[in-house]
C-alpha cells in the first residue's frame, strides 16, 4: 500500500524554505494580512490573462488592443494560403493566413480566384502582436506595431492604404533579428511574410471556381474562427515566453500606469506611452535572442495549470452564491470553499476559541499563494526578464485568488465555531468577494453563451465586420455559421 499519510509531512520542508528566501517580515500575520489589497496599479493579473490567452480567438476578440510583443517559430512543413485574383506569386512581403478559409476571401468580391499554398522549408521566426490586431481600426488594436514599425503610435495609419509600408519598416526593423514573419489575429490568424522565397516554397498554385464571397466564403471564414477561441488556440505558432514583451510590465512602460487609472480594462491601450519606454521596447526587440531561455519551465502550461485550478470552480461558487433563495446554497457554498482550498487546508490551522479576526488563517493563505511559484521563485535571479515577468504576475495573480477564497473560508470556520449555521449576510459578502475578483481577474472563458447555444449556432462575440451593429464584442451572442445565415438584428 502507498503510504499517502506521508504527503503532507513532506510538504512542509519545501515550503518553509521558500518562506526562508523570502524578505522578512515582523509575523506570518503581517505579510499574510487577508485584509491587505492589491496596489490598484499592479499589473500581475493583467499579464497572466494576456499570456495565458495568446493565440485565442476569444480572449483576443474580447480585449482587442494588445499588449504583447512574442517571439517564436512557424515550425518546417506548416501550410500556409494566399488567395489572389491572378495566378502571380508575390516577389516581396505579403499576407498569407493559416486558415485557407481566410485567404479565400482575398480574391476579392467576383471573379477568378487564385489559391497559392506555400509550405515552410525551415522554422520561420516570427513576432506575433496580441489582440485584434489585424483588424484595422484605430482605436487600440495596432499600437504595438506602431511602436515598432514606426516609433510612435499613429492612430492615422490604421488604414489599408497604410498596411504595405507598415509590413515594409516592420520587415527593416525585424532584419538584424532575422525575423522571417509578423503575426496578428482578425477572425483567423494571418502571417505577414517579409520573403515569399526564403523559408517557404510553394506547394500549389490553383486556380478554384469562380463564387462570389458573401455569404458562404465570408461565413466560412468566421466559422474557422472557432476552431481557434479558447487554449492552446492556433497551435502552428509556437511561442518563446521566455522573451516576452509585454506593454503592461509596469518595469518596461511606466509612462503607461498614470492612464489607466480608472479606465476599464477593454479601454487600455499603448497610445500616450513616452519615448523613453518607446525606445526600450524596441530595443528590447532589437535584442531578442535567437533561443529560449534554458530554465527549462514550461510557462504555458504552468498558467494553464492555476486557471484549470480555479476557473470552474469559481464559476460554480460565483453561481451558488446566486441562488441564494435555496435552503442549503451557504452550507454548499461553504462546502465549495473547502475543496478550493483542498491542498491547503492545514489540520493544524484552527480558528482560536473566540474573536473575529482571521489572523489564525494566514498559514492557510500562504500555502495557497505560494505552492506554484516557490521552487521558480528560488531560481529568480538565473531567469530572463520576460520570465521574471511571468513569475510576478502568477504570484499577483494566484496571491489574490488565494486571499479571497481564504478570507471567505475564514469568515465560514468562525460562524461555524460558535453557530451551526452559516448566515445570509455572510453568504452576500461572500458573493461581493467573489465577484469583485472574478471582475479582477477577467478571465474570458466566463463570457459565454447562458443558455448555451445549439448546434448548428456557435456562441460568438460579434465585432467587425461580422456584425452590423453591436460591434463592440462584449456580449456574446448564440449565432448560426451554416446555412440558412442569419445576420439581421445584432
Ligand atoms: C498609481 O499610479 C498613479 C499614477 O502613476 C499614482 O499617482 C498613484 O499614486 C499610484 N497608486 C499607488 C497606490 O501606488
Amino acid at each position: 500500500m502507498y503510504p499517502i499519510f506521508w504527503f503532507p509531512f513532506l510538504l512542509f520542508p519545501v515550503i518553509t524554505n521558500a518562506a526562508q528566501s523570502q524578505k522578512p517580515f515582523a509575523n506570518l500575520a503581517d505579510e499574510w494580512n487577508i485584509e491587505t489589497q492589491p496596489n490598484p496599479n499592479s499589473t500581475g493579473h493583467l499579464v497572466f490573462d494576456t499570456v495565458s490567452s495568446l493565440l485565442q480567438h476569444w480572449p483576443n476578440t474580447r480585449y482587442h488592443s494588445g499588449h504583447a510583443i512574442v517571439p517564436g517559430t512557424i515550425p518546417t512543413g506548416t501550410l500556409l494560403y494566399h488567395g489572389r485574383q491572378n495566378p502571380h506569386t508575390p516577389t516581396v512581403h505579403e499576407w498569407v493566413s493559416t486558415d485557407p478559409e481566410f485567404a479565400r476571401i482575398f480574391c476579392g468580391e467576383h471573379g477568378p480566384c487564385w489559391m497559392l499554398t506555400l509550405v515552410t522549408t525551415r522554422p520561420l521566426r516570427v513576432l506575433y502582436f496580441d489582440g485584434s490586431s489585424a483588424a484595422k481600426w484605430s482605436d487600440g488594436r495596432m499600437d504595438t506595431q506602431d511602436l515598432l514599425a514606426w516609433g510612435a503610435v499613429l492612430p492615422e495609419r490604421a488604414t489599408i492604404p497604410w498596411e504595405y509600408p507598415r509590413l515594409e519598416r516592420l520587415c527593416d526593423v525585424g532584419a538584424t533579428q532575422a525575423i522571417d514573419a509578423y503575426v496578428r489575429m482578425q477572425f483567423n490568424f494571418e502571417v505577414m511574410l517579409c520573403s515569399f522565397t526564403d523559408g517557404v516554397q510553394t506547394a500549389s498554385l490553383s486556380r478554384l471556381e469562380d463564387e462570389e464571397i458573401e455569404p458562404h466564403h465570408m461565413h466560412s471564414y468566421f466559422h474557422s474562427s472557432t476552431w481557434h477561441d479558447s487554449y492552446p488556440g492556433e497551435t502552428r505558432i509556437h511561442l518563446d515566453l521566455t522573451h516576452l514583451i509585454s506593454l503592461y510590465d509596469v518595469a518596461l512602460a511606466p509612462s503607461l500606469i498614470a492612464g489607466r487609472v480608472g479606465q476599464d480594462r477593454r479601454e487600455h491601450r499603448v497610445l500616450g506611452i513616452d519615448k523613453r519606454d518607446t525606445d526600450t521596447v524596441v530595443q528590447r526587440v532589437r535584442e531578442l535572442p535567437f533561443s529560449p531561455s534554458a530554465s527549462g519551465i514550461d510557462w504555458s502550461t504552468q498558467f494553464q495549470v492555476i486557471r484549470d485550478r480555479y476557473a470552474k470552480r469559481l464559476e460554480v461558487l460565483q453561481s451558488t452564491l446566486t441562488a441564494t433563495d435555496e435552503e442549503d446554497s451557504a452550507q454548499r457554498a461553504f462546502h465549495q470553499l473547502q475543496m478550493l482550498l483542498m491542498p491547503y487546508r492545514l489540520r493544524s490551522t484552527v480558528p482560536p476559541p473566540a474573536g473575529w479576526n482571521t489572523d489564525w488563517a494566514a498559514p492557510v493563505y500562504r500555502v495557497c499563494a505560494q505552492t506554484h511559484t516557490s521552487f521558480i521563485e528560488s531560481m529568480k535571479t538565473t531567469l530572463t526578464a520576460s520570465e521574471q515577468l511571468l513569475l510576478t504576475s502568477a504570484q499577483e495573480t494566484t496571491r489574490e485568488i488565494c486571499r479571497t477564497v481564504v478570507g471567505c473560508w475564514a469568515e465560514g470556520m468562525l460562524e461555524l465555531r460558535d453557530s451551526a449555521t452559516i448566515s445570509g449576510s455572510l453568504t452576500l459578502k461572500w458573493k461581493s468577494e467573489v465577484d469583485r475578483l472574478m471582475g479582477w481577474l477577467g478571465w474570458s472563458l466566463w463570457v459565454t453563451c447562458r443558455p448555451a447555444c445549439e448546434f448548428p449556432e456557435s456562441c460568438y462575440l460579434p465585432v467587425v465586420p461580422f456584425s452590423k451593429e453591436g460591434w463592440n464584442g462584449s456580449v456574446p451572442r448564440c449565432v448560426r455559421l451554416f446555412e440558412p445565415y442569419f445576420l439581421g438584428g445584432y
